[in-house]
């Protein structure tokens, strides 16, 4: 009883309280409400906050929109040309005046600064309003009893006057009823954040474009939107896992939009008006900082109208302009001088009369033209299309109008064609106008003789050329066949490895995002990709500049590997080599790798116990083939649960084979002075004294069977009862005839106990310490598939007992867990490519560390055996 008067107290003065001055926590505020400077709204879901700022060394004040956590970038300034010049700050508020517009006032002497000016006659329709912040970042009034936070029913909206920050689910464009256009306009320097001068908009036209402005100054254009994206933006086509694009074009509106395909994300495009760049980024909670995914124009050839009507502008070229094929330059000095402003014109363009006789030549990769000058049907077909354009003489190209499917619709151009860029990731052709008389496929008769007295002895002059250029092949290549005895070039040449462009790779792996990266190993890192082409999906692995060998040789290498070909291996799809940049393509396989399932307590209940012999039984199939079947007699050198990828019917397929010898170490037997490998998976002969053989792959295939049946790391997880690791733990139960205890518990319902024990018991024939007592694979798969009697193991050869702390702390450095630890895979990774931007997180650590170490510890004897 005596406690009731205090709460009421409390609860009076918590209500005086909300309505003098808001609390922090709330995201709207009402009629007759104020928001002092130093109180700030957020969003209902917390990731927006609305308050006060002052930008970089300014002193003035503003009001602004940022991202909760991250507060350094501010997405949204309702008063940007409209500054609060005092700045005491208990002298200013936002409120909502009674009139229901939200106004900036100084207090001192009730000076309006800023003002959302509805008109009152909008307002006065219904009786009480509100404004709120919305969880997408749009602040908003609206009516009061109007709770649809998607509704469009507000009386006004930030979102209407972005400024330089474009959010998902913010439109860019225009809206034709009212005559509103949204456009992103950069700050006028980070300390202002007043209109500047870069502008990112869209222009309208039949066919409309985003376009990137400084001052009056066209810097870039995306090109027209072709149903699936922009047709000069290629990294905005491939369907991005993080935002999803789209453009609208009806009567009533005009615009652009993106949104997030995971709403967790944070992915935000903005204008950098320090580098005149529209840049998209995103936000990379791990490491707290914002990673710029694209940045426009991203090259050269992004300027607007580099080289002139019909010229092509291609990057990495040089010259980078280039006249379409059936074009030459207009002033050749000029264009040999590097100035390509007048462009092109067609060969015999004095002659050329336009008709009804001309066809047209079909381009295939361009950045369509600008389409200030064009015209659009939806629904007419190709052919109608071109005939509409024969129709008119000042239409010189058509294509679809838009991609999706076989392509539809219809686009003319009216003019010279302006701003061409050679793009190799999208497909899309253009029909470019061409005079009859110049083209072949022309019905035109008029030279039919002349046309075969120049081609036939131009025909046999070519014969000639060719069967010249035959001979001097064949007369080379019995040369190289005799230096290069390993590599029958007979064989290559019915071999059609894709080779794969650079630029493909950018695109289809959204230019090497982190969000595309799906692993780390010594060799570089994989990433995820979709080819625009077909939509496969391919997992591409980055040597970044394989130092020792030629691009010729890398090529025989990959060609011999992609020969490779097993059920139980990943297959390799090509490679691609450009510059320093060397790629393996290989497919994806959705399942990922073994061990995200194997050590991860919820997904290793998928797979029970016959999924796991059948992996174990495809492992050893697949490591036959290498050994023996194949060839190459390859030694994999680096087998362990991450390199056994599953596919989607849980098989096991060997990746990264065949890598150690790409990578410039192509000793097949013997001693190395390199060590590629992993520890816990090494057998000792090879960690120690770097002698391989595939008795040192058969180790390996031994921890990774004891790995399978237990579902536990070998490496780094020390057993309670000893200070064991896995392979000493199952040695100790073996001894005791408990061996059943190391069978996962997973596994209680589904094994078979005959065939697990069988499992663990080969599994320590191959752990041997002596090579010559492992069995080789295929005595391997016999004894794990028949019911014959098993030999009695030797003692394992590596039961390390956890290298000592010294020589923990400097493998630490190389990995925390599970990276390869590969010299030759620090030299593979070592040269960054810094055209790429590749950031590279791998050691860089050189041999001498990794053989200092390894000297160090056969010295000091860190490595434990168990006597
Ligand atoms: C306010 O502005 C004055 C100059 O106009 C400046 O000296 C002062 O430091 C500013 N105060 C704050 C809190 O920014
Ligand atoms: C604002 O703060 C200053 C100093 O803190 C104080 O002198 C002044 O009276 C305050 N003004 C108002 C309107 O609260
Ligand atoms: C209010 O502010 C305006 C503009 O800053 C100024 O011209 C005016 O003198 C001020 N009025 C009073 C009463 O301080
Ligand atoms: C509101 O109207 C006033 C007076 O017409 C004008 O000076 C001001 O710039 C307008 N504010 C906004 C945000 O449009
Ligand atoms: C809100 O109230 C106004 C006026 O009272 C009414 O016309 C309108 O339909 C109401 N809207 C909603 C969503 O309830
Ligand atoms: C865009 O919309 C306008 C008006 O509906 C139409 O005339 C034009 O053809 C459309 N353009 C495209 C490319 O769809
Ligand atoms: C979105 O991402 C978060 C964090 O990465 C994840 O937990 C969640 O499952 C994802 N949601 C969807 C629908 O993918
Ligand atoms: C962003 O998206 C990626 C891919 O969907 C996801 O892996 C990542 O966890 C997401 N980040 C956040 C903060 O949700
Ligand atoms: C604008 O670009 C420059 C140069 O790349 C960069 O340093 C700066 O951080 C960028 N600005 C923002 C706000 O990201
Ligand atoms: C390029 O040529 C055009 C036409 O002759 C001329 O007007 C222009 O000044 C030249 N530009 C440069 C940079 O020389
Ligand atoms: C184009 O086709 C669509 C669907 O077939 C139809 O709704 C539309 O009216 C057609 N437009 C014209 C201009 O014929």
């Amino acid at each position: 009883m005596t406690n009731i008067l205090p709460m009421i107290l409390f609860v009076i003065l918590s209500l005086l309280l909300f309505f003098f001055q808001l609390s922090t926590s709330i995201d709207t505020i009402t009629q007759f409400q104020s928001l002092h400077d130093g109180n700030t709204l957020v969003s209902n879901d917390g990731t927006f906050e609305l308050g006060f700022f002052t930008p970089g060394s300014s002193t003035n004040r503003y009001v602004g929109i940022w991202y909760k956590n991250m507060p350094n970038r501010i997405v949204w300034v309702a008063n940007r040309d409209d500054p609060i010049k005092d700045n005491t700050s208990n002298s200013t508020m936002l409120i909502m005046s009674n009139d229901g517009n939200l106004e900036i006032l100084t207090n001192n002497n009730q000076t309006l600064v800023w003002s959302t000016n509805i008109t009152t006659q909008s307002l006065s329709t219904t009786s009480s309003h509100v404004a709120q912040l919305l969880d997408n970042g749009n602040f908003v009034i609206k009516a009061n009893n109007n709770t649809d936070q998607q509704s469009n029913n507000f009386l006004w909206q930030g979102f209407d006057f972005p400024c330089d920050t474009l959010l998902p689910d913010m439109k860019l464009g225009w809206d034709l009823k009212t005559g509103l256009n949204r456009q992103l306009t950069s700050w006028k320097s980070w300390d202002d954040p007043s209109s500047g001068d870069l502008t990112w908009g869209i222009v309208l036209s039949s066919n409309p474009e985003v376009v990137l402005k400084k001052g009056s100054v066209e810097i870039h254009r995306t090109g027209p939107w072709n149903g699936v994206g922009f047709s000069g933006a290629p990294v905005e086509i491939v369907t991005s896992i993080v935002v999803i694009t789209t453009s609208v074009n009806n009567s009533n509106e005009v615009y652009y939009i993106y949104s997030l395909v995971n709403k967790s994300n944070v992915s935000i495009t903005y204008l950098n008006q320090t580098t005149s760049h529209r840049e998209r980024v995103n936000w990379i909670p791990e490491d707290d900082t914002w990673s710029v995914i694209e940045s426009l124009p991203k090259d050269d050839c992004d300027v607007y109208n580099r080289c002139g009507p019909y010229g092509n502008c291609v990057h990495n070229e040089s010259p980078i302009c280039q006249c379409l094929d059936g074009f030459e330059p207009k002033s050749p000095k000029n264009w040999d001088a590097s100035n390509w402003t007048q462009g092109c014109v067609r060969k015999g363009d004095e002659d050329w009369r336009c008709g009804v006789n001309d066809s047209f030549v079909r381009f295939y990769g361009l950045k369509l033209p600008d389409t200030s000058h064009t015209w659009v049907d939806a629904n007419m077909t190709l052919e109608n299309c071109k005939n509409k354009c024969l129709e008119d003489c000042s239409c010189m190209a058509y294509s679809n109008l838009d991609v999706a499917g076989d392509g539809s619709g219809c686009s003319i151009w009216f003019g010279d064609l302006i701003d061409l860029k050679q793009i190799s990731s999208f497909q899309q052709y253009l029909y470019i106008r061409m005079d009859a008389s110049t083209v072949d496929v022309s019905g035109g008769k008029k030279n039919h003789t002349l046309a075969i007295a120049v081609t036939i002895p131009l025909i046999i002059i070519l014969l000639l050329v060719i069967i010249v250029f035959y001979v001097y092949k064949r007369k080379r290549k019995q040369r190289e066949m005799n230096t290069l005895t390993e590599i029958k070039y007979e064989d290559q040449q019915d071999f059609e490895l894709p080779l794969f462009n650079i630029s493909t790779m950018i695109s289809a792996t959204n230019d090497f995002s982190n969000y595309n990266k799906l692993g780390e190993g010594g060799f570089g890192p994989v990433y995820k990709g979709t080819l625009a082409t077909d939509g496969q999906e391919i997992a591409v692995k980055r040597l970044s500049g394989s130092s020792k060998q030629g691009s010729k040789e890398f090529k025989n290498e990959v060609i011999l590997c992609a020969k490779l070909q097993h059920r139980n291996l990943v297959k390799v799809l090509g490679c691609c080599i450009q510059g320093e940049e060397r790629m393996l393509i290989y497919e994806y396989m959705p399942n990922k790798s073994l061990d995200s399932f194997l050590f991860d307590p919820a997904q290793k209940k998928l797979l029970d116990w016959f999924k796991r012999f059948n992996i174990i039984c495809g492992v050893a199939r697949g490591l036959i083939y290498l050994h023996q079947d194949s060839r190459l007699r390859i030694i994999h050198r680096d087998l362990k649960p991450s390199n056994i990828l599953l596919d989607n019917d849980m098989n096991a397929k060997i990746s990264d084979f065949g890598l150690a010898k790409i990578c410039g170490d192509d000793q097949v037997e013997g001693n190395t002075k390199r060590v590629v490998g992993t520890h816990g998976y090494m057998a000792p002969e090879y960690a120690i004294d770097g002698l391989f053989s595939t008795k040192s792959d058969v180790f390996s295939f031994g921890v990774l069977l004891l790995e399978i049946v237990s579902g536990q790391k070998n490496k780094g997880l020390t057993f309670p009862s000893n200070n064991h690791n896995l392979v000493g733990h199952a040695w100790r139960l073996w001894k005791e005839g408990n061996s059943e205890e190391l069978i996962d518990d997973c596994l209680r319902d589904s094994y078979i106990p005959s065939e697990a024990l069988r499992c663990i018991q080969v599994g320590l024939l191959c752990l041997q310490l002596h090579p010559n007592d492992r069995p080789n694979m295929t005595y391997v798969l016999a004894m794990l598939t028949n019911e014959s009697v098993l030999a009695q193991p030797k003692e394992p050869g590596f039961i390390m007992q956890r290298v000592s702390n010294e020589g923990e702390s400097t493998t630490k450095s190389f990995s925390i867990n599970e990276v390869t630890i590969s010299l030759i895979g620090g030299e593979c990774a070592e040269k960054k490519n810094k055209e790429v931007g590749y950031r590279e997180r791998e050691n860089k650590e050189s041999d001498w560390v990794e053989k200092k170490e390894a000297r160090e510890r056969r010295r000091k004897g860190h490595v434990q055996f168990n006597v």
